[in-house]
């Protein structure tokens, strides 16, 4: 872990922007949860299909599970953000759910950002939830995984794309490892972040 200054059981939530049954995210996801359970992390995956949030009335809100939403995002040192691609962007489904949350639940949280796209060439609606999380004052990761052509690259076996899937693998790694890092001033002052790092991408 970089620059930890306390010890303590990192908790990663995933919230899936899929309601669709044998969904390629949530699959996705689930090997993302996987891997930061093995770097020490507990988690948990948010399936908004079993949370009652009718598309938001800022001024007039129905009863909803918005409550519980949010106090499972306020818990979460880390959260991964997963979402099919809809033409070009992220779900309505996901937008909705974080529509009900505000700043207070995700400031100081590492985010990590995952799109799975029936097309050749994703990306955009990971740009656009990289927006959405700097407005809600988060830390997105510069890791992030863009799956294409999902229907293969993701089958009911798992992820069958070796590349995709280290990828995938890494995010949770990095999700547990900068868990924290909305508290790593030192760190970043002392340049063992950042440009020149050794990163490789
Ligand atoms: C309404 C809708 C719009 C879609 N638009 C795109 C798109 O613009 N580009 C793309 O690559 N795939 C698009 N797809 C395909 C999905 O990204 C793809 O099937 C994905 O695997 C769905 O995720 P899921 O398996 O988690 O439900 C669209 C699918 C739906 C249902």
């Amino acid at each position: 872990m970089v620059g930890t200054t306390e010890s303590h059981e990192p908790h990663v939530v995933a919230l899936c922007g899929s309601l669709r049954d044998g969904s390629r995210t949530k699959i996705a996801l689930e090997s993302v949860l996987e891997a930061a359970r093995e770097n020490g992390a507990t988690t948990e995956l948010v399936d908004l299909r079993s949370y009652e949030l009718p598309s938001l009335n800022a001024v007039e809100p129905e009863p909803s599970d918005a409550d519980h939403l949010r106090a499972t995002i306020a818990d979460a040192d880390s959260v991964a953000l997963g979402t099919p691609n809809y033409h070009g962007s992220y779900t309505g489904a996901l937008k909705n759910a974080l529509d009900y949350c505000r700043r207070e639940e995700f400031a100081e949280t590492t985010v990590g950002l995952l799109e799975v796209a029936g097309g050749e060439f994703p990306g955009s609606a990971i740009a656009h939830l990289r927006t959405v999380s700097r407005t809600l004052h988060a830390w997105p990761l510069p890791t992030e995984v863009a799956v294409p052509n999902s229907r293969t690259t993701i089958t009911d076996d798992g992820i069958e794309d070796d590349a995709v899937a280290d990828r995938v693998r890494r995010l949770g790694h990095d999700l547990v490892a900068y868990a924290d890092v909305s508290s790593y001033p030192e760190t970043v002052e002392s340049g063992t972040t950042g440009a020149g790092s050794g990163a490789d991408d």
